[in-house]
């Protein structure tokens, strides 16, 4: 199998849209065939990843690439960076607005999801300069 690659872009502070391109991998994998259990982990962590550019990002993009070993999602954006990642991937910790609490968002428990739930994970961020996450899964015995 050739290797697939499709991209979505991502638009900060955009809560109408925010969500559907996660849904679209959704149904992109589902169509190729992936397992049911695998789609639901990488559709929790494209949705968390794509929420937090949203919302605490900048403008970006999710790039899904599908090889016959791997599903991984590069989810970027050019928002304010994450100053402690090792602070942000605690359960709970979140610098959620006021507004968006009011929407159900800032629980604190996206970065871990999705830490939880891929086979990987990297975060690749450094204040100022935006957050570029790589999240990898194993497909079959990968
Ligand atoms: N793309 C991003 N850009 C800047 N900060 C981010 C980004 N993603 C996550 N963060 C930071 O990490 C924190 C934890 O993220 P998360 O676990 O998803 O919780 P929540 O989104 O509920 O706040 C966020 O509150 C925010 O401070
Ligand atoms: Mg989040």
């Amino acid at each position: 199998m050739a290797n697939l690659v499709n991209s979505f872009s991502i638009k900060a502070r955009d809560f109408a849209k925010a969500g559907e391109n996660s849904l679209q991998i959704q149904s992109l994998l589902k169509s190729i065939g992936f397992e049911p259990e695998l789609i639901r982990r990488i559709s929790i962590c494209a949705y968390e990843a794509e929420m937090n550019a949203v919302m605490h990002g900048g403008d970006g993009e999710l790039l899904v690439t599908v090889d016959p070993k791997n599903i991984v999602l590069e989810v970027s954006d050019d928002g304010p960076g994450i100053k402690d990642v090792k602070l942000a991937l605690r359960e709970g910790y979140s610098t959620a607005t006021p507004e968006h609490r009011e929407m159900g968002f800032g629980a604190g428990m996206g970065l871990p999801n999705i830490n939880k739930n891929a086979d990987s994970l990297a975060i690749d961020s450094s204040d100022g300069r935006g957050t570029r996450l790589r999240i990898k899964f194993k497909v079959g015995d990968g």
